[in-house]
């Protein structure tokens, strides 16, 4: 695993704006960075079964803004309204969770570890603690000093459909077959109701939901999420094992069960198609998947400092 995690990172270096990373990068300067990581993640999780699905997702939405920098850390200031600001991110959570393993690894080897490497780790842990696979995490990410909630536009939105996300994932280095695993992440968490709502009202002229939604999770999902829907909190799991990183995800969308057009288009074309089935019906094959797009998706850096604290620029 460490070979290909290697060979990953040789190639994905050329997309990357200049940080190499390496799985050894703390070995001499901070040698217990990961464990101090994991055991705050460990607590968060045991106080708060829904940190691993914030900590996956906040990850995912750093790398796809100027690379996996820590820029959705920064908070908005003066006149500058940070990505974290931005709609798609207004439902992140358990940033308290990157302050602490900060804080923490502050104390250990202080102005060492950035916080994009901290965020790394602790979405692999969030990945272990819910049952899924481990991997070694390259390191050496350097924090973004730019953070602006207009270009939080740029993440794929639930309503894509398979061109639409395929040309999000490339625009990042990333291909189809990362866009099918790294969709895999949507085991763990919850949505709420505006993420899925175009599949349930009004879908179209001839459709008030979407025919490729199961009739009877349809009309679950509109007793949950009325047409005047006043619950701000409302919405659903996105699998019934949400806190469990598990393959049911893949199972779930081939019997139309899956909460967005996003997770659904994967059925769209032959490609994409062929692999949720093959993840559906194999746990192991997910897993390998998960891993090689995570190390890729995670190698995309941009940064140039470690910050002294996860929310200001220094
Ligand atoms: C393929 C494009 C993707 C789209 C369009 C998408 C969209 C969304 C949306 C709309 C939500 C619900 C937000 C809410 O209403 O609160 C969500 C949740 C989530 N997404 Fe994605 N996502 C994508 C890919 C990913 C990837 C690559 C990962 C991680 C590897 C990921 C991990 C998660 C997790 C864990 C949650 C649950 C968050 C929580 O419970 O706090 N998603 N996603």
């Amino acid at each position: 695993m460490a070979f290909i995690a290697a060979l990953l990172l040789l190639f994905f270096s050329a997309f990357s704006q200049g940080n190499a990373l390496s799985l050894n990068y703390y070995t001499k300067t901070c040698p217990d960075v990961e464990h101090v990581i994991a055991q705050v993640v460990r607590e968060a999780t045991s106080k708060d079964k829904t940190v691993p699905a914030g900590l996956l997702r906040m990850h995912f939405h750093d790398c796809f803004i100027r690379g996996c920098d820590g820029s959705v850390l920064l908070k908005s200031k003066g006149g500058n309204k940070a990505e974290k600001d931005g709609p798609p991110n207004v439902s992140l959570h358990a940033f308290y969770v990157i302050d602490s393993a900060k804080k923490a690894v502050e104390t250990i080897c202080p102005g060492i570890v950035s916080c994009a490497d901290i965020l790394a780790l602790a979405a692999r842990d969030a990945v272990v603690l819910t049952g899924g696979p481990t991997w070694d995490v390259p390191k050496g990410r350097k924090d973004g000093r730019i953070s602006k909630a207009s270009e939080t536009v740029q993440l794929p939105a639930p309503t894509f459909n398979i061109s639409q996300l395929q040309q999000s994932f490339s625009q990042r280095g990333l291909s189809m077959e990362d866009l099918v695993a790294l969709s895999g992440g949507h085991t763990l968490g919850f949505s709420h109701c505006s993420s899925f709502q175009n599949r349930i009202h009004n879908f179209n002229l001839t459709h008030d939901t979407d025919p490729t939604l199961h009739p009877s999770f349809a009309a679950r999902l509109q007793s949950i999420c009325p047409i005047k829907n006043k619950a701000k909190n409302a919405g659903a799991t996105m699998d019934p094992s949400s806190t469990t990183f598990d393959n049911n995800y893949y199972k779930l969308i081939l019997q139309k069960k899956s909460l967005f057009s996003s997770d659904q288009a994967l059925l769209t074309i032959p490609k994409t198609r062929d692999l949720v089935s093959k993840y559906a019906s194999s746990k192991k094959a997910f897993n390998t998947a998960f891993i090689n797009s995570m190390i890729k998706m995670s190698s995309i850096t941009g940064g140039q400092e470690v910050r002294k604290d996860c929310r200001v620029v220094n």
